[in-house]
């Protein structure tokens, strides 16, 4: 009997696999330490699995054992100790076979899956396909998934892209130049969101919302007579116009003397040490999942509505639509007057 958010119920799993899969993200590493105290503190056996799915399908040295100190001094690190992959050998049945006879001989009887809405259809049919219950905690920067406010790593990449517009803020003052700054986010424009609020960019183009650089050339004609000689906007990677290079090359064509430059962030924005916010949320999302499945609970993803613990179907967290804060998107027009 395990006593759990206040309830005794009886758990008979021995053994659970941990994973980090898909683009890693700050956090992940913490995630990692929570699932594996948090088994240990229940009595259970956990191995790590290394690269993923990929490592899922190889087997031998990619299972290792874990216990707490495996995981010591490793909260405050990027990166994922277990490493990551995107398999393409595990979208194919056979692959998927190899994988569930690799998990069968190491006598694991669940899982928990750190990564993103690949990761989570990944689980989904191997849960349909083999039954071995999975939970998944969300770890990516995009922030995409429904069924949790945040994910793990949003804060951070966040606070990196807020810390190169500040810098990036400095040059263009200097300069009176325009910066267009492209921010990570394949489908989604969250951090692109957030970091034009917190960065104080005047202007963003979010593959949610359809507009095209018009917005901008209008922005920047109609300004000609205001005092302000810099500007920074912010272009979400999966604006529907293309990346910030080609915007620029957009805005020249139609703004004479168009006096600007381009950041592309890329990666930096997905490594550094997890914020606290990110770290507190991995933690509470490891442990989660972990009792989730001790509950008996599968093909689900642990997240934080509201501060609280929810868990939500894999399949709603992968294809609901979770929607940017209008609140924000109408604050980047209060503001850029
Ligand atoms: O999903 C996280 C993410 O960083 C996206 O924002 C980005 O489009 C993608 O991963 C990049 O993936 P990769 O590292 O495989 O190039």
């Amino acid at each position: 009997m395990v006593l759990s958010q206040g309830l005794f119920y009886f758990c008979a799993m021995k053994k659970i696999a941990v994973f980090t899969s898909g683009g890693d993200s700050p956090g992940m590493n913490a995630c990692i330490r929570a699932v594996v105290r948090t088994a240990i503190y229940h009595n259970l056996e956990v191995v790590g699995i290394m690269q993923g799915y990929k490592g899922m399908i190889e087997g031998g040295e990619n299972f290792i054992e874990l216990n707490s100190r495996s995981v010591g001094n490793i909260i405050q690190r990027g990166g994922t100790i277990l490493k990551s992959s995107r398999s393409k050998e595990f979208m194919t049945p056979e692959g998927r076979k190899k994988a569930y006879d690799n998990l069968v001989a190491h006598g694991i009887e669940g899982i928990v899956c750190i990564g993103g809405n690949g990761t989570f259809t990944g689980a989904e049919i191997f849960f349909n396909e083999f039954g071995i219950p999975s939970i998944g905690a969300p770890g990516t920067i995009d922030n995409d998934l429904y069924g949790t406010d945040f994910t793990i790593g949003f804060d951070t990449a966040i606070n990196t892209a807020v810390d190169a517009i500040d810098k990036i803020r400095d040059t263009a003052d200097s300069h009176g130049r325009v910066f267009l700054i492209e921010l990570m986010g394949r489908h989604a424009g969250f951090i692109s969101l957030a970091a034009t609020i917190a960065g104080g960019a005047e202007q963003v183009l979010l593959p949610e919302i359809v507009e095209d650089h018009s917005k901008v050339v209008e922005f920047f004609k109609g300004r000609t007579n205001t005092k302000k000689s810099f500007s920074i906007v912010i272009v979400a990677e999966g604006n529907i116009e293309g990346g910030a290079f080609k915007i620029d090359e957009l805005l020249k064509k139609e703004i004479p003397n168009f006096d600007s430059r381009v950041v592309i962030l890329g990666h930096i924005q997905r490594g550094g040490s997890p914020t606290a916010y990110d770290r507190v949320l991995a933690s509470r999302l490891g442990a989660g999942a972990v009792e989730a499945l001790m509950r008996g609970e599968k093909n689900k993803m642990a997240g934080l509505i509201n501060n609280k613990f929810v868990l939500t179907p894999f399949h709603d967290a992968i294809y609901m639509k979770k929607d940017l804060n209008p609140d924000l998107v109408r604050l980047v027009e209060i503001f850029n007057c």
